[in-house]
């Protein structure tokens, strides 16, 4: 009694996941309750992205064992813009280019279709404003193509705009802080921390400095399709000091 309930947003485990019949993840186990932020590290190639995909459904990760539970439900059937309807939500390591669809059309259709009804255009013009402020994003961005001939920090700033608007329950974020600058590596920190609260988070990060800014509960490591080690925000300074050798000894 008196006790804290763990609101449970995410719960994968035993997770097998093959590409094209190789398999990439090998029986991995992850729990993440809403208002909790968890990063996970590990080497290029070690299946991070994969596993961000194959929560938020990507059809060409297949689920060979184990499951995917979000908000208490199995989700194996669920289309990408179901799980996206039901708060989930992806920022892309690589976001794409969408050449001919503008930022502006691009992000009321996204807020449009996630929340079930267009947002009145006055208070969307606003909220936008806004958040792009928050984001020191200049307004000429709205009438630029989707990540046509963004810089690589002006991508991953779009993404930061699209979570501010859409305040998933659950944010996958990878590699998020690549490519930004001192100052959008801050601002783009202060993002994630404005939704933190009420939110689950997934930062998949290589480096520690993002995780001196947004404060992760849990740090976990991935190798080889495992979580193989878990622990504070003491274990991505290990990392950060020590690389990944001595993790591979451990298992
Ligand atoms: N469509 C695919 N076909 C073949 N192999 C794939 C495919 N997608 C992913 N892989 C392989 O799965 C492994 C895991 O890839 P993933 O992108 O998940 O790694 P990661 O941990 O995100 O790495 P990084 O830190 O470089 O982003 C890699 O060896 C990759 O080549
Ligand atoms: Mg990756």
């Amino acid at each position: 009694m008196g006790e804290m309930m763990s609101d449970e947003l995410l719960r994968v485990e035993n997770l097998h996941v093959s590409v094209e019949g190789t398999p990439i993840l090998k029986g991995l186990n992850l729990t993440i309750n809403r208002g909790e932020i968890h990063a996970i590290m590990g080497r290029n190639g070690a299946g991070k992205s994969t596993l961000a995909s194959v929560i938020m459904g990507h059809p060409a990760y297949n689920i060979t064992q184990g499951t995917i539970h979000y908000k208490g439900s199995n989700i194996e059937d669920m289309e990408v813009f179901e799980r996206a309807r039901d708060g989930m939500f992806l920022s892309f390591q690589y976001p794409a280019a969408i050449p001919g669809v503008q930022v502006g059309t691009f992000l009321r259709k996204s807020v449009a279709s996630v929340r079930g009804e267009a947002p009145p255009p006055r208070e969307f013009r606003k909220e936008l404003k806004d958040a792009m402020e928050n984001l020191s994003m200049d307004r000429s961005f709205l009438s630029r193509y989707v990540n046509q001939g963004f810089s690589g920090g002006e991508k991953k700033r779009l993404e930061i705009l699209q979570l501010l608007l859409l305040q998933p329950d659950l944010a996958l974020l990878d590699e998020t802080d690549s490519g930004l600058d001192i100052d959008a590596l801050r601002i783009v920190a202060e993002g994630i921390n404005s939704v933190a609260q009420n939110t689950g988070c997934l930062i998949i990060t290589h480096y520690q400095r993002l995780l001196d800014l947004v404060k992760p509960d849990v740090v976990h490591v991935l190798l080889d399709g495992k979580i193989v080690q878990s622990g504070g925000p003491e274990l991505a300074l290990k990392l950060e000091n020590e690389g990944y050798d001595w993790v591979e000894a451990l298992v």
